[in-house]
């Protein structure tokens, strides 16, 4: 119910000065660890993800935990967008800007197919710039992306105008 979700959505904490001063830092780790909370997430994501996915895509560390479940729960295979020099195979690579910091993400070969509809599972949406490279990296593969969901978005850091075309779906916009 709503307000089962909105009390699993209570649970994320306010980490102030993290990962560095002036940084709020949302913490899922309590949501987490409660396993009603974590069930009503992941039964919210999947109905903002929808029925018309082929794939969910996730990036290391915390989305791989929610496209896990997500996964298993709508039997939907999981495409593992990976921290580098993790894979392999690298089908392609990005390097984007963090809200604090430099990364850069790699796709493995194989994990999506030319056509596929995908659909990026993720636990927090900051800067936008993760999901931006996350889909920069999947579409080069030549499939499509559905939709974006997340569990929160955080509103001021600008996602959104990063993401122009993309439907986003966050189960909470602070
Ligand atoms: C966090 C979070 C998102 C991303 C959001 O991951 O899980 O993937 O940052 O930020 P953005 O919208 O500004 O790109 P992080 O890199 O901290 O990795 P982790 O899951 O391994 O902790
Ligand atoms: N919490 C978790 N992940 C994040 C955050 C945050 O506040 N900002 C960017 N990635």
């Amino acid at each position: 119910t709503a307000s089962t979700l909105d009390a699993a959505l209570d649970l994320i904490a306010e980490i102030p000065d993290f990962p560095e001063p002036g940084v709020l830092f949302r913490d899922l780790t309590p949501l987490f660890g409660d396993a009603e909370a974590f069930a009503a997430v992941i039964d919210a994501l999947g109905a903002a993800v929808g029925h018309d996915v082929d794939r969910l895509v996730a990036v290391e560390a915390r989305g791989f935990v929610l496209a896990a479940a997500l996964g298993y729960a709508r039997r939907l295979g999981v495409a593992l967008v990976r921290k580098p020099g993790k894979l392999p195979n690298v089908a392609g690579r990005v390097d984007y800007a963090l809200e604090y910091g430099q990364a850069t993400l790699e796709l493995p070969v194989g994990s999506v197919r030319e056509g596929q509809r995908v659909a990026i599972v993720d636990d927090v949406l900051a800067t936008g710039g993760t999901v931006a490279a996350t889909a920069e990296l999947v579409r080069s593969a030549g499939a499509v992306i559905t939709g974006v969901s997340v569990v929160l978005e955080l509103a001021d850091l600008g996602a959104r105008k990063r993401l122009p075309g993309l439907p986003v779906h966050a189960l909470r916009t602070v």
